[in-house]
């Protein structure tokens, strides 16, 4: 089989907000497009409505639910049955809950779709990204990563501590912290890997019922102040496209702006653990890591 021409990406949650919109983007720049959606029917919507935004009919629907480690793994396997080709995945789905449940792995549901969900999915792809002439992983995290003041690595699944906005913090620092070691791990084998906050976005983000109390009745209330879902993906589209941030790789980028995280993100022996930690916890199995 020869590998088709066309730069390929995956786009997690692209069937609403700033993943759509980055997936609308690269398919007008050309790009063969798997958006993936938990929801087939919001799926099909969502990749009819890429298709017509951006007049490429390389857009296709890939079912993924993060919350399911079965799932995962059976996404990974339709991806490769469908492409031999991956040059950049873009870990954007996200959510944010008020209520601590349970996913059917047994793990805290915020912490399983934003993270270890994306964890299992990268490892799973990574052999296919590290074929191309310019491999790329961005990872979307948040500035709210700044309020977890340090990764729980003895309480991954938050029983201990709970709280508004505790959960997607920690898991929004999981998010650069698994940037920094992926780097660390791979760099040396060409893969450019970049953590990004998109800048506050007007998407269903947490207007779904997912989020209660006053925060939010708050959130739905900031919408005007916001930018259009197409701007906030916009540093997602750069860093996969743009080869000269590939010499920033390892870093967390503010929008278009190279930044340092925060402290407890630039602790490199917490990104080890919480990859170890991730290891057990989905039984992922890795490429071969070669030295530096
Ligand atoms: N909006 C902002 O201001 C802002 C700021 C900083 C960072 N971010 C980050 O940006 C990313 C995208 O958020 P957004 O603002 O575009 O919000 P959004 O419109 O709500 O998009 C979130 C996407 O994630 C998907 N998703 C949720 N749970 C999932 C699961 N279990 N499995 C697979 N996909 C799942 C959603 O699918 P459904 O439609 O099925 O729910 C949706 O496609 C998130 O990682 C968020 O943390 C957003």
């Amino acid at each position: 089989m020869t590998t088709p021409a066309t730069r390929t990406v995956l786009i997690t949650g692209a069937n609403s907000g700033i993943g759509q919109a980055a997936a609308t983007e690269l398919a007008r720049r050309g790009w063969r497009v798997f958006a993936t959606a938990r929801s087939p029917e919001r799926g099909d919507i969502a990749v009819s409505q890429i298709r017509e935004a951006s007049g490429s009919s390389a857009v296709e629907l890939l079912e993924l639910d993060l919350a399911s480690f079965a799932s995962v793994r059976r996404a990974a396997d339709e991806f490769l049955e469908r492409s031999e080709r991956l040059d950049a995945l873009v870990n954007n789905a996200g959510v944010i809950l008020s209520e601590r449940t349970l996913t059917e792995d047994g793990l805290e549901s915020t912490m399983q779709v934003n993270h270890f969900g994306h964890f299992l999915l990268t490892s799973l792809l990574l052999p296919t990204v590290l074929q191309s002439a310019e491999p790329c992983v961005v990872n979307v995290s948040s500035i709210v990563h700044q309020r977890a003041e340090r990764m729980p690595l003895d309480d991954l699944s938050l029983e201990r501590r709970w709280g508004a906005m505790y959960p997607y913090a920690v898991s929004k620092l999981a998010n650069v912290l698994f940037t920094r070691e992926l780097h660390r791990r791979y760099a040396s084998q060409n893969l450019a890997t970049f953590a990004v906050h998109p800048g506050g976005v007007r998407t269903g983000f947490g207007r779904d019922g997912d989020v209660r109390g006053l925060l939010g009745r708050l959130m739905p209330l900031a919408g005007p102040l916001m930018m259009s879902p197409a701007r906030g993906a916009a540093p997602i589209v750069e860093l996969a496209v743009d080869a000269r941030h590939r010499a920033h790789s390892g870093s967390y980028f503010s929008r278009h702006k190279r930044q340092d995280p925060s402290r407890a993100a630039q602790r490199d022996d917490d990104a080890r653990s919480l990859w170890e930690r991730s290891l057990e916890l989905t039984d992922a199995s890795w490429p071969a890591e070669s030295p530096a």
